[in-house]
């Protein structure tokens, strides 16, 4: 990958207050990119508007013309929209693919040649709707005629995630674990190499019309990863290692509790390991950093604010 300076562009993304957002936007405004977060509800995600050159509008993600409107001003798209579960009226087809296409056909008629599209590994394998639909995103980005990249992460940990932050609760309450799919082999990544991962393949033309796996440098089952939150925290927990037949059961039951633990699409996905082939994060220059040392830190995570207030100091804001 080429070592040029930086051109900063004018970015739209899309998804991009979540928790991946929450690292990506200060990275991308570190460059220098002027950036505009479409959200469904920008008063939620105002701490990202402290950043310099980002702002934040209310838009409807899935309304044509609104995204075609907004694109007129910008260079490229950043679509981060992704939801892991089917809540409160959200569905995968409609997140994944009615909302790719939207995008697509939006970026076509302003004129913005190139996208920028989060997947998943193993997208489009399975039986797993989250996984199908990803890759039935990835086909219509593939066949769109702009410049993509496409970016398939492992399992994302960092300040702020689903990963530690989700264990580390539920180990803090209950005194014995039990755990559908312990044998699960994942590679997790950190979110600082996803985003700086994007921000070098929005940086770099040569990304064009590839799609880059990110996975971090140990493959970890799910139960091993569970047991190291559960030490990192100093508690004397018993995880459970559930047989399948019982680990559908507790899938079925979680999707009636509140915040859905586990559902049973996040168990389809989890037969599959979400273990990549070709190192993405290598063909981008970027060497990626382990997980288990990374632990107690993320245990002791100060939250989003302290970030983003580190990140304006730097920007001397
Ligand atoms: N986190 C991981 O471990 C992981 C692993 C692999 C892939 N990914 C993918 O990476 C992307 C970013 O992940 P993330 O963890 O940052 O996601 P996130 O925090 O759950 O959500 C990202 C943003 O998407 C928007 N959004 C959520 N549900 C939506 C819906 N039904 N329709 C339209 N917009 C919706 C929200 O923005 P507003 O509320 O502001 O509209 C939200 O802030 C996703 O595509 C995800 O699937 C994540």
């Amino acid at each position: 990958m080429n070592d040029r300076p930086v051109r900063p562009q004018r970015l739209l993304i899309l998804g991009g207050t979540g928790f991946v957002g929450s690292h990506l936007v200060p990275r991308l405004a570190a460059d220098d990119h002027a950036i505009t977060l479409l959200s469904r509800n920008r008063e939620r995600h105002r701490d990202l508007a402290v950043l310099p050159r980002v702002r934040i509008l209310n838009a409807d993600p899935y309304d044509r013309a609104t995204l075609t409107a907004h694109l007129r001003d910008a260079d490229a798209a950043i679509n981060l929209v992704g939801i892991l579960n089917e809540t409160g009226g959200a569905r995968f087809r409609r997140a994944h693919v009615d909302l790719t296409a939207t995008l697509v056909a939006a970026c076509r008629e302003a004129g913005v040649g190139r996208l920028h599209q989060m997947s998943s590994l193993r997208a489009g394998e399975g039986r797993s709707q989250y996984l199908i639909t990803r890759g039935e995103a990835e086909a219509v980005v593939r066949a769109s005629g702009l410049a993509w990249t496409i970016h398939r992460p492992s399992v994302i940990f960092g300040p702020g995630d689903g990963l530690v932050s989700r264990f580390a609760a539920l180990l803090r309450i209950a005194p014995v674990l039990p755990l559908a799919r312990p044998q699960a082999r994942l590679a997790p990544v950190a979110v600082a190499d996803v985003s700086e991962a994007i921000a070098r393949a929005v940086a770099d033309r040569a990304t064009t019309g590839r799609a880059f796996e990110l996975y971090g440098p140990e493959t970890l089952t799910l139960i091993e990863i569970v047991r190291a939150v559960r030490d990192a925290m100093g508690l004397h927990r018993l995880i459970l290692p559930l047989p399948d037949a019982l680990g559908r059961v507790q899938a079925r039951l979680g999707e009636f509790l509140p915040g859905k633990p586990i559902s049973r699409d996040n168990f389809l996905s989890l037969l599959l390991d979400s273990v990549g082939r070709e190192d993405g994060l290598a063909a981008l220059g970027i060497r990626a950093r382990p997980f288990l040392p990374a632990l107690p830190a993320l245990l002791h995570d100060h939250g989003r604010q302290a970030r983003y207030d580190a990140a304006r100091a730097r920007a001397g804001r």
